[in-house]
């Protein structure tokens, strides 16, 4: 299958392409030098020439704050970007992956229950709008989409768009302070892109198209999930548990949004090992631990 991935370079991209070469399909990785997606002549310039099977879009203006501050940058790139690869995908008659986020969810405050893909979304930051948005576009434009929401990713090759990741921030940031400051009231589902790629090449291959939630197992808040990486690399650095509001970011953050994997579970398709498993490989991967 020849399948074109675009954010190729980025946190999921570089994962995609490693693991569809080594199960004998053909990746075409495309990184924003070779196209881009908010316009569509672009699009559909690299679809006629490489005429995929299926096209995977990874690519996304991903740093949440940024969004905040630049809505229309952020539409323009995650909302009429996944439009224009729908449009284009229909027409070669490609199957589509579109890359969402738990930050579709949000608006219930209360919520403790992870949500499935039967739940409603309801978005708090322009981030999550923008995916919403595009969700509806993909949907509408291409009739063989999967629509796979993600949360917290963690990979090897870290995100083209935040610079790095949260654990390489996290042990930056212990190797050099007192004490790190991290909030606990914001519960989520880290993910290996590791043990995503196969997942997504297990689903494209399938008719199952729909909307789809895949996490690595369990959750955490991020101070949590700081807690447990600076454990794991025997530092000692304190961590201090704060809340969003001592933070003070530009954009707000769900205080849950933990998803189910609920579409998986009922096709009868294994779900991803506990996250904490996944934080081992990744460190090791990385050289952190032996
Ligand atoms: N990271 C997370 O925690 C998280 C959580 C939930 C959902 N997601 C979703 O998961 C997907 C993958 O995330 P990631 O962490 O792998 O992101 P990433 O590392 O930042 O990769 C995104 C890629 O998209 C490319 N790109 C950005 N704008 C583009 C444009 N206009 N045209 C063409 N290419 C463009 C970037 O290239 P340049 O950097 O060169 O511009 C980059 O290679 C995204 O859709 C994201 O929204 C991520």
């Amino acid at each position: 299958m020849r399948v074109l991935v675009i954010g190729a370079n980025g946190q999921l991209g570089t994962d995609l392409c490693w693991y569809l070469a080594s199960e004998g399909d053909e990746p075409v990785p495309l990184t924003h030098r070779d196209i881009e997606i908010t316009d569509m002549a672009s699009v559909k310039k690299a679809f006629s020439k490489h005429m995929p099977d299926v096209v995977i879009n990874t690519a996304a203006f991903v740093r949440v704050d940024d969004c905040e501050l630049n809505p229309d940058q952020c539409f323009r790139v995650n909302a009429l970007g996944a439009r224009n690869i729908a449009v284009a995908a229909q027409e070669i008659g490609a199957k589509l992956v579109f890359i969402s986020s738990d930050y579709v969810f949000g608006e219930d405050h209360s919520r403790k229950e992870p949500y499935t893909e039967f739940d409603r979304p309801a978005p708090i930051n322009v981030l999550g709008r923008s995916k919403v948005a595009a969700e509806e576009f993909v949907r509408h434009q291409c009739s063989k989409h999967f629509i796979i929401r993600v949360s917290g990713l963690f990979g090897v090759a870290g995100s083209s768009g935040k610079g790095g990741n949260f654990i390489e921030t996290i042990l930056k940031a212990a190797s050099q302070q007192p004490e790190v400051r991290v909030v606990s009231d914001q519960v989520f589902s880290p993910t290996y892109t590791r043990d995503l790629a196969p997942k997504i090449e297990e689903l494209m291959k399938t008719e199952y198209y729909g909307i789809f939630h895949i996490t690595n197992k369990g959750s955490c808040s991020w101070f949590e999930f700081a807690s447990e990486v600076l454990r794991l690399v025997g530092q000692k650095t304190r961590v201090v548990p704060i809340t969003s509001a001592e933070w003070k970011a530009p954009a707000k953050r769900p205080g849950f949004s933990v998803l189910d994997n609920y579409h998986l579970r009922l096709l009868g398709i294994k779900e991803m090992r506990p996250w904490q498993e996944a934080l081992v490989d990744y460190l090791r991967e990385k050289g952190h631990i032996r």
